[in-house]
């Protein structure tokens, strides 16, 4: 008798791997990343990045080779809109080539809108502190759902809004570069009602303009946080605070249709009410929490034998299983719209992604309504302040040449993704106790 047995996954499930633009394009020079990296902040500057801009068609034909049926990446909104309320007709022609190619490779686009960048004009003006920003957003939503929606089968309105909120505004890490607890709670809020907007907007313009109808759903980054001693009050404090604002306030947010505490009173939105079709996770690792006066140490704390990967995050796919069943509750579909690992070991990445796959359908067999996992990423790219130097992909990229190179994992991959299944033999040539 073997270790393992085969997991099937339903018919339709969507295999599929994640890019961004300002990670891969290239020469994205009017958005605030782009000014961040001037500044100095990055350990590499992002430049022509993996030139995806130019050689997407390349790029999505080894998504195709390696059987997937989706590929998730995002709309560069400074390259629409360079200036406000300036379209950019040759951008947006851009966009729809790439999808156009997307489908023709049956590969199903699943696009963000906002991931992580904004256009400078935008964060002169003082970005998302500025209420004004929940409106100027929707406008960049409608062009772009005006002009590519017939290609859109699936939406991400905003990704990763509490990473955004907390390096960006908490631990003063990402652009803007504030540690101001205030401004956090202020831009937290404006996201979550950008998004509320932007679901409206994109379902509201598909149906002027006839076009079939999208799904539309967040894309939450949520961790595992658990106290290092659990008899220590202040550990287990900090955890469920973390866990209460980091994972559940956005969620519960628009579970109710009201903004919660601590961004809010509990104050009813109208267009909160139900603004999701489907809820993306995110999920990289567990946080174990303790207790410090800087916020900034108390991040990325791991148990002493942990697994780790270059990010140094613990590897710890139980938490993939946890926090999918703890979604059960909001009865909407969930995609695992990134799972991904830095490391130089490509045998470690084959292992990992097993390991959460394995999570993950445990997690079905649970009754989770999960429809998709999306691997975080199809090629090595620009990994924000860590520059070039922190590799994810299931293909690597020579940053001299520029050439592509699937590495075993990719080829791991698409046996799962064409056959719909993780089988016990790769499970045991991975797994398998050696
Ligand atoms: C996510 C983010 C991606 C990518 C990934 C790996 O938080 O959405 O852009 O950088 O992390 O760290």
């Amino acid at each position: 008798m073997g270790e393992f047995r085969d997991l099937v996954f339903p018919s339709g499930f969507l295999w599929g791997c994640a890019v961004a633009a300002h990670q891969v394009e290239g020469n994205n020079t009017n958005n605030n990343w782009w000014k961040w990296e001037q500044e100095g902040h990055t350990l590499d500057l992002s430049g022509i990045a993996c030139d995806h801009y130019n050689r997407y068609e390349e790029d999505l034909d080894i998504a195709k080779k390696l059987s997937l049926n989706t590929f998730r990446t995002s709309v560069e909104w400074s390259r629409i809109e360079p200036k406000e309320g300036v379209w950019s007709d040759k951008e947006i022609k851009h966009y729809r080539r790439v999808l156009e190619a997307m489908r023709e490779r049956g590969l199903t686009p699943m696009i963000t809108l906002h991931h992580f960048t904004d256009p400078l004009w935008f964060a002169e003006k003082g970005g998302w502190e500025k209420p004004e920003s929940i409106d100027i957003f929707a406008r960049f939503v409608r062009k772009v759902v005006e002009e590519l929606g017939d290609l859109i089968p699936f939406y991400n309105t905003i990704n990763e809004p509490m990473v955004y909120v907390v390096l960006g505004y908490a631990f003063g890490v990402f652009p803007p570069g504030e540690r101001d607890i205030i401004k956090a709670l202020t831009v937290a809020k404006h996201l979550l009602l950008a998004h509320a907007k932007a679901y409206r907007v994109i379902h509201e313009a598909c149906k002027e303009k006839g076009y079939p109808k999208p799904k539309v759903g967040v894309v939450h980054n949520m961790m595992v946080f658990e106290p290092l001693d659990p008899n220590d009050e202040k550990h287990v404090n900090e955890a469920n605070t973390s866990d209460a604002i980091y994972n559940r306030w956005f969620l519960e947010s628009i579970h109710a249709g009201a903004v919660q505490p601590p961004a809010g009173q509990g104050e009813e939105v109208e267009e909160l009410k139900g603004a999701w079709d489907f809820i993306g996770l995110n999920y990289y690792t567990r946080n174990i929490c303790i207790s410090s006066p800087d916020p900034t140490r108390r991040f990325n704390v791991v148990p002493m034998d942990a697994e780790l990967t270059d990010m140094h995050y613990e590897v710890y796919p139980e938490g993939l299983y946890k926090l999918l069943v703890s979604l059960k509750k909001y009865g909407k579909p969930v995609y695992i719209t990134e799972n991904g690992i830095a490391t130089s070991n490509d045998r470690q990445r084959c292992r990992f992604i097993l390991r959460h796959i394995a999570e993950a359908h445990r997690a079905m067999r649970e009754g989770v309504d999960l429809k998709g996992y999306i691997y975080w990423s199809l090629i090595d790219n620009f990994e924000w302040n860590e520059g070039f130097s922190k590799r994810f992909g299931i293909v690597e990229v020579d940053y001299k040449t520029l050439k592509r190179t699937p590495r075993e994992s990719a080829y791991m991959y698409a046996e799962i993704a064409g056959k719909n299944k993780v089988t016990s033999g790769l499970m045991q040539k991975y797994l398998g106790r050696k």
